[in-house]
């Protein structure tokens, strides 16, 4: 690679930065994606994304059935330009009753937005959120939404950010009020005071007053009691923690901001810092050694695969997360798995709702291909070396059915559907060791609807789905063959095999495993389950 070469790879990833928006459902999402995607130039419009929630799930017929439940349950991948920079967004699913989908995309994110209901504090689903990026260190910064609204004191906000997630806090702006009394925040950056002003439909700010805190114009502007409150938990926060970039990008602190995302307030503050502190894109280990997004050759990897898009051509589009190099239109890359080149065909970009071709792509850049059924999660390409990626957990499903076939002359094409399902990661498929039945296991409850209704539409399968008892799975794994088969033998009838037959036992109560820790002590009982090694 020439000097130059190597200059224009290294500027392309600098200006690079992927993440994704992680929260409860309800805490402002959708609005603040919208306002990001407004401050992009992506979309014209406040309301585009939410007038478009409808009629984005007719793009695809199985998704009729989340059009009518009026929910999300697949996530998305937008990418918009900022000030110089190329973002790439990755939607997670927001519902309650999220699958592994929402797991995944994490694993393809340089840094995640924790987006907080100002109201209510960390909830549930950010909980969980929270921990599968602390899995991978994930730098994670804070919103707390909403203060246009009454909310929670925010000293009491940040103390139970670090207390429930175990994460330090850095305050980067400071709220002034709540509800009707809030009147804007302090950028402690910057010395800066923003006012609030009411105002949900423009699509840019309003013209803020920047004034130091110490001015007497404060005291004008807000009035001297709430001024002499503002200086004083200022003050306060003096005495916390400091900006440690190192520890945001180590996923030890979190910078926090405060406002209102319907009010487009405090969003473009947020856009701002997450242009200059948040990673650009990241070395990423594999299987053999890291690898580094600067290295001249393109190397990827599939986080998800999404099948008809488009109902009129039944495609799957493969998602890849580009770890190094530049991908060009019409390039052949080696599929590690299958220990072959092929081609990527037809890639895509996706820009809020549209779509366009991608010529090139760098590191950091998150590209749809078609895929005519050779991509499963997790493949790797590369260009030519055997590099495998990992980090690409299966989760212990917590729902599982049992799949009657109605038609019992219909089972090649039920296993061809699951078959391809799993490949997509739509489901796991459990095949229990002491019987011909399949199971099915699932993150969130209401995979089992969508995949139901996949079978019946797409495969023309009539299935009934019977629930079990179970509420975990974990995979059994020891380098000891004869306690493998000890525990086979004893604990048959809870053992089956997942998708690339290794052994997963199924638990109805937690409490168990310390029975079977007991009893087969030279057995580990995995939570997660990384195929690549092992995968056919
Ligand atoms: P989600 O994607 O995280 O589920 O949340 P979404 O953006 O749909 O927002 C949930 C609700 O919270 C919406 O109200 C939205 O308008 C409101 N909201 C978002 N940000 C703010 C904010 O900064 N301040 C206030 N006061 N409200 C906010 P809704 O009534 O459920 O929907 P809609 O009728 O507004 O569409």
């Amino acid at each position: 690679m020439s000097a130059t070469a190597a200059g224009v790879l290294n500027k392309e990833i600098l200006k690079r930065r992927t993440f994704a928006i992680i929260s409860h459902p309800d805490a402002g999402k959708t609005t603040i994606t919208e306002k990001l995607l407004l401050y992009g130039g992506a979309i014209q419009m406040a309301g585009t994304v939410k007038a478009k929630r409808g009629k984005k799930f007719a793009t695809s017929d199985w998704m009729e059935l989340e059009k009518q439940r009026g929910i999300s349950v697949t996530s998305s991948v937008m990418k918009f330009p900022y000030e110089g920079h190329e973002i790439n967004l990755i939607d997670t699913p927001g519902h309650q009753d999220f699958s592994e989908d929402t797991y995944r995309t994490l694993t393809a994110v340089d840094s995640a937005l924790m987006l907080i209901d100002g109201a209510n504090g960390v909830e549930a689903q950010t909980k969980k959120l929270f921990e599968v990026c602390s899995l991978r260190q994930t730098p994670i910064m804070a919103f707390i939404n909403k203060m246009d609204r009454e909310a929670r004191d925010p000293f009491d906000l940040m103390d139970e950010i670090e207390k429930v997630l175990g994460i330090a806090c850095y305050p980067v702006t400071w709220p002034i009020g709540m509800g009707i009394r809030f009147r804007g925040v302090y950028d402690r950056q910057r010395e800066q005071l923003l006012l609030f002003e009411k105002d949900a439909e423009r699509s840019r700010p309003v013209a803020l007053t920047e004034l130091g805190l110490d001015s007497p114009e404060v005291d004008a502007e807000l009035g001297e009691e709430v001024a002499a409150e503002l200086r004083s938990q200022v003050e306060i926060l003096s005495a916390g923690e400091t900006f440690d970039r190192e520890r945001y990008l180590r996923g030890e602190l979190a910078p926090v901001f405060f406002g209102s995302a319907l009010n487009n307030f405090g969003v473009q503050t947020l856009l701002d810092a997450l242009v200059e502190i948040s990673p650009s894109p990241m070395p990423r280990p594999s299987t053999s050694r890291t690898v580094q997004p600067t290295e001249p050759k393109f190397s990827a990897f599939i986080f998800k695969i999404q099948a008809n898009m488009d109902p009129s051509h039944r495609d799957r589009v493969a998602f890849m997360r580009i770890v190094s190099g530049k991908f060009e239109r019409g390039m052949k890359a080696w599929h590690v798995r299958l220990k072959r080149e092929s081609r990527l065909g037809r890639p895509t970009q996706f820009m809020a709702q549209d779509r366009s071709l991608v010529d090139e792509a760098y590191a950091g850049d998150i590209v749809g291909i078609h895929d005519p059924g050779i991509f499963k999660i997790g493949d790797t390409l590369s260009e030519g070396e055997d590099l495998i990626y990992s980090g690409i957990p299966v989760f212990s499903p917590e729902h599982f059915v049992r799949v009657q076939l109605k038609d019992p002359l219909k089972s090649k094409q039920l296993n061809k559907a699951l078959d391809q399902l799993s490949e997509e990661g739509a489901v796991q498929v459990l095949r229990p060791i002491t019987s011909n039945d399949h199971y099915l296991g699932v993150v969130g409850a209401l995979q089992f609807d969508v995949v139901k209704y996949r079978i019946e539409f797409e495969y023309s399968v009539k299935v009934q789905l019977h629930a079990l008892p179970y509420s975990a799975a974990r995979w059994i794994r020891s380098t000891d063959a004869a306690a493998i088969d000890a525990i086979l033998k004893d604990q048959a009838h809870i053992i089956a095999r997942d998708q690339h037959e290794n052994p997963v036992i199924l638990l109805d109560q937690i409490w168990r495993l310390k029975l079977l820790n007991e009893r087969h002590p030279k057995i580990t009982f995995a939570t997660t389950s990384e195929n690549l090694q092992d995968r056919s």
